[in-house]
């Protein structure tokens, strides 16, 4: 049977004519629903539904007594790939907007958090210390999620000035390198046409993803290699590289080994660069994670 699309206004909708619509097993003309899409911005139901022909569709509208904007025939592949990008925006919206709202309160806390374990500075109960450790380490984890959520979902034009990548560098390692791991910077600097927030979004997810492949100790080594068009960027680390039977996947989005990973720092760090007209690449013995971005 074929496939068709509708589009109605939720405002002339009922509640009890809702229910109807979704909880719609074949009707007498042979329609069933088969998904049913909300757009919020636009406050319209779309339905998939599977039906003999058109007529019918109107048939089991006028039982229900609602109106549609329209009904268009479409082939299965075509649904399928519709439901998936549509409920996969209306998950990425809802997750930004949940990230956003999450991401002040949070702050608050771990401020608060901090300003206990000054004041408490001369505290020797070891509890006390011990839970403002454990509060302060999962605010900041639930942070670095929801950075990662909103860098992966949030996307602009690019804002290209020349910018310098030691500077751009510079800003992407304040406060996430731990005192245990050394860092080697590049002794050159370079300078590309490229957007700096950009870039420090990708420097500072591969640089937190070496610090946590590393568990905190080791060491991490930047190169800036300056070819005639194009800069290569190489950031090095002393971790245990990346396990054969997952070199495949992890650039997929949502691809994650680590308990609290979002799995959205490498294919956010692939938009950014192909966004850049370049590429990145990543080697093991030792773990070399490869930067090619074109300096114009
Ligand atoms: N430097 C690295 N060393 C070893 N494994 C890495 C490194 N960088 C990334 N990975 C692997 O790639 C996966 C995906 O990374 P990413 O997209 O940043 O997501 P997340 O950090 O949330 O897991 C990680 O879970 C990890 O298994
Ligand atoms: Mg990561």
């Amino acid at each position: 049977m074929p496939f068709f699309i509708d589009g109605h206004n939720m405002k002339g909708l009922t509640a009890e004519q809702i229910k109807k619509i979704v909880n719609n097993p074949p009707d007498k003309h042979g329609v069933t629903h088969q998904e049913i899409l909300y757009n919020e911005k636009e406050n319209k139901l779309f339905c998939i539904l599977e039906a003999p022909n058109k007529e019918s569709i109107e048939k089991h509208h006028q039982d229900i007594g609602i109106k549609c904007d329209f009904i268009l025939e479409t082939s299965l592949a075509k649904t399928e790939s519709l439901i998936r990008t549509q409920r996969f925006s209306a998950i990425g919206e809802l997750s930004a907007r949940v990230a956003h709202d999450l991401r002040n309160p949070l702050g608050i806390i771990k401020n608060a958090v901090e300003l206990i374990e000054i004041s408490s500075i001369y505290n020797t109960d070891e509890k006390l210390q011990k839970r403002i450790d454990m509060i302060k380490n999962a605010a900041e984890r639930m942070l670095r999620q929801i950075s990662d959520v909103l860098d992966f979902v949030r996307t602009r034009p690019l804002q290209l000035e020349k910018n310098s990548l030691s500077m751009i560098l510079e800003s992407s390692l304040k406060s996430i390198i731990p005192k245990s791991i050394k860092i080697t910077k590049p002794y050159n600097d370079v300078s590309i046409m490229c957007d700096s927030k950009y870039l420090e979004v990708v420097f500072s997810n591969i640089i937190t993803n070496a610090i946590q492949a590393m568990e905190n100790s080791g060491e991490i080594k930047v190169r800036f290699i300056v070819n005639k068009k194009y800069v290569k960027i190489e950031i090095e680390d002393s971790g245990p590289g990346i396990p054969e039977d997952k070199i495949e996947q992890i650039f997929d989005p949502l691809f994650t080994t680590k308990p609290s990973g979002t799995g959205l720092g490498l294919v956010t760090c692939k938009n950014i660069v192909e966004q850049h007209e370049g590429n990145i690449s990543f080697r093991n013995n030792p773990t070399i994670f490869e930067i090619n971005l074109p300096i114009k």
